[in-house]
Formats: C-alpha cells, structure tokens, sequence
C-alpha cells in the first residue's frame, strides 16, 4: 500500500497591509478592541486585478520547487477556497493548474470554508493511499476581501487574503506518512457562518443587487463557542486514538481565526507556548489558506525540520472542523 507523505510548503502574501488602525477609520472599532478580543493586528489586501488564482500559484509554484518534484509529475491539484475566481465555474484549481502549465491533470474546488486545507489534506491522502494518484498539489486561497462587508464592524476586522500550497506525494515509507485526519461538519449550525445570498437558494425571492452580494455574515460569539468545543474534543481525540501524547508534538499549527480560540486548544492539550504556531497578529483570518501560510512560516524561519510532528486543527463555516497529525517530510 501507498502512504501518502507531505513533502513541501509554499505562500504567498499580497503586499498591501490594512491596520486595525486603518479599520477604525472605516467602522466603529479600535486597535485596542481587536487585538483584545482577536489578537490581530494587520491582515492583507490583494490588489484589485490580484485574483485567488494569482495568489494560489504564487503559493504553488514555491511547494512545487521544494518538492524536488518536476511540474510535469503533478498529477492532481485541490485548491480549498471561498472565494474563488468565478463562483460556479471554471474552478479556481484549473485556472492555477493551466496557469502553472501542469498539462492534463485532475483538477477541482472544494468548499469547506476555514477547514479547507484539513479537507484537502485528506483528499489528497485518499488519492494517494489509493493508487490513484502519485503528487497531489493542494492548495488553500482566499481573496476574503472580494467578499467581506467593510460595513460590518462583527466581520470585517477579521479577514484578510492570502494563499498557501503544498505537495503530498506517494511514499513507500510508513514513517514519512501523515499519521491520521479527522474531518467533519454539521449543517444545523449553518447559519452561524455563511454568505446567504448570491446562490441558487437566494435567486427567487431577493432583490437582484442582494443575489450578487456573497458577503460572509456572522454570529460570532456564537461561533466562537462551538469552535471551541468542537476543536477541543477532536484534538484530543485524534491524539488518543493515534496513542500520540501532546509532549511529542512539536508544531501545533490551528486554523488563525482567533487568538482566544487557539489558547483555549493550546491550553486544553496543555500544550507550552513554543509548540504553537501564531501569525494570526499579521495575517488576519485567511480561512482555507491560513493553515498552509502558518506552516510556511515556521518553514522559512528554519523552525520546521525533516521528521517533525505537526498537529493541525481547523474550524470554519458549515460548520465544519478537522485535525490532522502530520509528519513533515521533505525529499531528502
Ligand atoms: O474562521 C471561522 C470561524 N470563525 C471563528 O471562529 C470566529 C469566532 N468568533 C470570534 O472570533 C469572536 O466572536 C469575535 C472576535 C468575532 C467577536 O468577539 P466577542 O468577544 O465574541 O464579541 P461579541 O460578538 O460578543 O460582541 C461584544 C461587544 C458587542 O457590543 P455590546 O452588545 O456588548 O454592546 C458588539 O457589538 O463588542 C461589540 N463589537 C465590537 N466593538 C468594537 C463587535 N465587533 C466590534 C468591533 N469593535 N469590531
């Protein structure tokens, strides 16, 4: 059998950075109530002719240099995202598969909102441990500006853009391979998170000006509570059925939604604060692309080894939620 091995990482950050400061001239909030209740402190802004399929090679093309891997051995690309480059079609993964010159692969979206990339990762894995594919780049990219409402103080201070990628490969080896993944969703708490119009459930009875609108709607206190339950339980769980103790993971890298979020996981496995990966002060919430551009940021500042347990969780609209537990294993 087929094990399915997480070789490389890859992101990318548009330039433009927006403030809480820079918010606080927009909406009634302040740099002081942000960082408090979110623990951000800036996110970024794509350009307005920068699409998610932009930012999403950038992301790609740098996973794919670190696998060691030619282009041309890529044979399927996943891109997880909310804000795709058209909704409906073509899908975002086609544009950066032709963008990125690939040739003939097997290419699609999918939408698991911020737990994306934990969706992706184990598409990838099934792919793989299947026979069905050998180099699966996976791609997590947002352009969460395009649809959040800079009107709405309860959403607009949490979003920014990005895109982060990575490039899971078929290995012989069962001590290279991601470990387990945990996915799952509930629909009844739909309304919790979602952008209620612009699809076909909103066509007949809304003004045509609302059905285009896709802005992200929230309850967030709400939110906030099931994902912390929601994620404290699996994490542990997930740890216990793999017989992995919370001492023997050494990244822990959570969807960067919420710094009160992330410490309440953290504190719950017990976790010390150097096993927890953090850019949620500089990026904002990215949903399906701040995992990836979490992990690239302990890859580029050299805190992330060859054989190096990482244990990742996220949480986002549907609801959805997932971990994963995941060796890092770059060719040699
Ligand atoms: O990534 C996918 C999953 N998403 C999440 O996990 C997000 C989860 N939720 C959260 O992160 C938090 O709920 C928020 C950061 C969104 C909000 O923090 P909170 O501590 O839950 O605040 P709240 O919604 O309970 O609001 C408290 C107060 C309210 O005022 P009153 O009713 O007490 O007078 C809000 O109107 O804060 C007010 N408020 C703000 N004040 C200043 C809400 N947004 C703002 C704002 N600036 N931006």
């Amino acid at each position: 059998m087929a094990y399915a091995a997480f070789r490389s990482i890859g992101a990318y950050a548009p330039s433009k950075v927006l403030s809480n400061d820079d918010l606080a001239k927009m909406v009634d909030t302040s740099d002081e109530w942000i960082t408090k209740r979110t623990g951000i402190k800036e996110r970024r802004i794509a350009a307005n002719d920068e699409f998610t399929s932009d930012m999403g090679v950038k992301a790609a093309k740098l996973a794919i240099e670190r696998s060691g891997l030619d282009k041309s051995e890529i044979d399927m690309v996943v891109c997880a995202t909310i804000s795709p480059d058209y909704f409906c079609m073509p899908s975002t993964a086609t544009i950066i598969s032709t963008k990125l010159g690939l040739g003939n692969v097997t290419a699609f979206d999918i939408s698991a909102a911020c737990t994306g990339f934990v969706y992706i990762l184990s598409i990838a894995k099934a792919f793989i441990e299947s026979g069905m594919k050998k180099n699966v780049l996976i791609i997590g990219a947002e352009k969460l500006s395009a649809i959040t409402d800079y009107t709405d103080r309860a959403t607009c201070i949490l979003f920014g853009d990005g895109a982060g990628a990575a490039v899971i490969s078929a290995t012989d080896n069962k001590d290279e391979a991601i470990i387990d993944i945990h996915t799952g969703a509930d629909g009844q708490f739909a309304d919790l998170l979602m952008s209620p119009n612009g699809g076909s459930g909103s066509f007949h009875d809304t003004l045509e000006q609302e059905a285009t609108s896709c802005f992200m709607q929230m309850k967030g206190n709400e939110t906030f509570k099931v994902a912390v339950k929601t994620l404290t339980k699996d994490v542990v769980e997930i740890l216990k059925e793999n017989s992995i103790l919370a001492s023997d993971i050494k990244h822990f890298v959570p969807h960067q939604a919420n710094l009160r979020i992330i410490k309440a996981v953290g504190d719950a496995l017990k976790l010390d604060d150097e096993q927890v990966v953090l850019t949620v002060e500089k990026y904002g919430n990215t949903s399906g692309a701040s995992i990836p551009m979490a992990i690239n940021d302990i890859y580029e500042s050299g805190r992330l080894q060859a054989g190096e347990l990482m244990l990742l969780d996220a949480f986002g609209g549907g609801l959805t939620w997932g971990s994963a537990l995941v060796p890092f294993s770059p060719l040699k």
